[in-house]
């Protein structure tokens, strides 16, 4: 929204597809806008212009070039603008599913929301008996018209916007993130969310007059501010001449080429902008909760989240993992002193060396981060380790004690389940520790304490740098949890050496690059490929397969090297692909069994292997050799040649590397 900012149509559609276009890496199949119709605030018979699309926002922005109607020189003063990608959850992406919702043909109240309405279906009914005609298949379409419904229905025409959204979302289970615009009421706009992450970024030339913004309370202890809240109480620029601009987005990279600073919303927080005053609002105040939000300043660089030299974002991440593990460990290992210091733990050491058990909680490849730190964990903390799929675990209900420690690993720190299991376990009593990449992310806000991996932005729709740096980050906190064991302290400084020597032997297994594509043009055109290890390598396999399903859409299945008799071997013959990662670790006389029964099928093993291993060379089709490291990170090294490979097969096949078919970066929905 920009107040007395004046802009031409055409910059403020441009702006609006240039946030889609930074959302997009997160993987959508629709796209839409909403803007002014007309320049004459005080005419309602301008409906706001709808324009939707399925498909990538290229065919949103086509569509809008195309229109010859729309002129696009045609300036406001004052105008909010509101846009949206969808990942398909009730009705299949098209242009009539696509967001904004509308109330009504004349398109009075519109919105854009991230999320689910788990009672759209009672909604709906209730709307169809007071007469209101549904044209999509969504439950975003539920929220439009009962906000229409609640404004025909108001008993005053002074109701406010803001109010009457208020009403809205209090119908309104499961979960959301929506931004209202009217036609009803031009220049304001108004936000909501619960569950689903929302931020408002403030753009204004002249100094913020606070960082703290106070929250207004309709029930309760601050009636009086209330009344007040477009003017003290709300927030304005200091010293300017009133121009100032408010984004709403679901992510930062939407808005940060336009600003820095940022407020993110609580749940159940309710934003208004009227006449280019922001303020916040929430029904009523609960015990221990703050009253006020913080004007945040991200550090985050848009050239951070832009691609440089590389043909897609995954590739530039692959590559970037000698740089991202640094950024990892840095100021967090003395390796001088052995000593390892998370920040971020530091309040609740005693309650997390006191614990009975630690249960690592994930999804997708940051489950596999659990997995591949778990033999570690068990050794480091001689503690019992869970590692669970946020889903299943929330499925089955399982117990969770006062003494138990949870850890949620999440990149984007917004997963529907991992957050899920976060409440789950809260409620429970467990001391919450988030892993996560996305600062100020529901999962690092919600937990009570954490580590931020510190990788950088990750845009790839498949994770990869996020991966080694959460391997890392939880290989910390074990060394953390032993530091005061002396029988410990030979263990600790070896894997200290490791963690160190990292970067360099990331670098070494990067120029495998040619020996990976040359692979990827051998396998390309099979229909399947198994990847196959065990012990600490066992996760890259599961990790491995899932980057080649995931980005090749070839069949790909990651076994246990110790499972391979109970039934993988019947796979096994020339023809099938086989992976094989044999480390010189403590599994590696039975992974030259392994080898042996594939061998002994006339299977024709593709071996990843340490650097002069020449027992395991002999029997192989193809080799990849690797430096040698500590046992408990060589899965650091071993899953590289893996990134590669997906990422070389789906070129080759010419699949969409940074947005695969049908999935999300970051799955908001359960
Ligand atoms: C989605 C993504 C995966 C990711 C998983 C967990 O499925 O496509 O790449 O591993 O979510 O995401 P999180 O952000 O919680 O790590």
């Amino acid at each position: 929204l920009n107040f007395c900012v004046p802009k031409k149509r055409k910059e403020i559609l441009d702006k609006l597809i240039k946030g889609l276009q930074r959302l997009e890496y997160r993987g959508y199949d629709s796209a839409g806008i909403g803007v002014d119709g007309g320049n004459d605030i005080e005419k309602s018979e301008q409906p706001t212009i709808l324009i939707k699309k399925r498909g990538k926002v290229i065919n949103l922005q086509e569509e809008i070039q195309g229109r010859e109607d729309l002129n696009f020189d045609l300036e406001f003063d004052t105008h909010l603008g509101i846009a949206h990608t969808r990942w398909a959850t009730h009705g299949v992406p098209n242009n009539v599913n696509s967001h904004p919702q509308r109330s009504d043909t004349n398109n009075d109240f519109v919105v854009v929301h991230n999320g689910i309405i788990t009672n759209y279906k009672d909604i709906k009914k209730f709307l169809i008996g007071k007469g209101f005609e549904f044209e999509s298949d969504t439950d975003t379409e539920v929220i439009a018209k009962l906000l229409k419904y609640m404004y025909d229905t108001r008993e005053s025409d002074s109701i406010t916007f803001r109010e009457l959204v208020e009403g809205t979302v209090q119908q309104l289970e499961g979960a959301f993130a929506v931004v209202f615009k009217s036609t009803k009421y031009p220049g304001q706009a108004v936000a909501s969310r619960r569950g689903s992450p929302l931020l408002i970024g403030i753009a204004s030339k002249s100094k913020l007059s606070t960082d703290h913004i106070p929250i207004l309370y309709s029930k309760g202890n601050n009636q009086e501010a209330l009344n007040t809240a477009n003017s003290t109480s709300s927030f304005q620029p200091a010293n300017g001449d009133g121009q100032v601009e408010y984004f709403f987005a679901s992510d930062a990279s939407a808005i940060i080429e336009h600003t820095n600073r940022v407020i993110f919303m609580e749940d159940d927080d309710v934003a208004a902008v009227t006449d280019g005053c922001l303020s916040l609002h929430r029904i009523r105040r609960s015990v221990d909760e703050s009253s006020t939000r913080q004007v945040q300043t991200l550090q985050m660089e848009l050239q951070q989240i832009m691609r440089g030299n590389y043909s897609t974002f995954m590739q530039k991440e692959i590559f970037e993992q000698p740089e991202s593990v640094v950024n990892t460990m840095r100021g967090r290992i003395n390796f001088d002193a052995n000593t390892v210091h998370l920040g971020g733990l530091k309040q609740h050491i005693n309650e997390l060396k006191r614990c009975r058990r630690l249960i690592f909680i994930a999804c997708g490849t940051s489950y596999h981060s659990a997995m591949a730190t778990r033999q570690l964990m068990e050794e480091l903390t001689e503690l019992p380790v869970m590692v669970e799929l946020a889903s299943d675990f929330l499925d089955r209900k399982t117990p969770i004690f006062r003494d138990d420690v949870c850890f949620f690993i999440s990149q984007s720190g917004e997963t529907a389940d991992t957050l899920m299991a976060l409440r789950y376990c809260k409620g429970r009593g467990a001391l919450t520790v988030g892993i996560t990449n996305v600062v100020g992310s529901s999962i690092s806000r919600e937990t009570d304490c954490g580590v931020h991996i510190n990788a950088g932005p990750e845009i790839g729709v498949a994770s990869t740098k996020a991966y080694t740096s959460q391997f890392i980050a939880l290989v910390m906190f074990g060394l953390m949890m032993c530091e005061d064991r002396i029988s410990m302290q030979q263990r600790r400084a070896d894997i200290i050496k490791g963690l160190k020597e990292l970067p360099d032997k990331i670098k070494d297994v990067l120029k495998l690059d040619e020996e990976v594509h040359s692979l990827a043009q051998e396998l390309y055109q099979q229909k399947s490929v198994l990847i196959m290890g065990r012990g600490y390598n066992f996760a890259t396999c599961l990790e491995g397969a899932l980057k080649v399903k995931e980005l090749t859409y070839m069949h790909s299945e990651g076994i246990l090297a110790g499972e391979l008799k109970h039934g993988p071997l019947a796979l096994v013959d020339k023809a099938m692909p086989i992976i094989m990662i044999i480390m010189k670790d403590g599994t590696y006389t039975k992974c030259q069994n392994a080898l042996q029964q594939v061998v002994a099928r006339m299977g024709r093993p593709i071996l990843l292997c340490e650097q002069g291993d020449t027992m395991s060379q002999k029997e192989a089709h193809r080799v990849m050799e690797l430096p040698g490291i500590v046992d408990c990170l060589s899965g650091i090294l071993t899953v590289i040649p893996l990134q590669l490979l997906s990422f070389h097969i789906a070129v080759l096949k010419g699949c969409d590397v940074d947005c695969p078919r049908n999935l999300a970066k970051s799955v908001t929905v359960e």
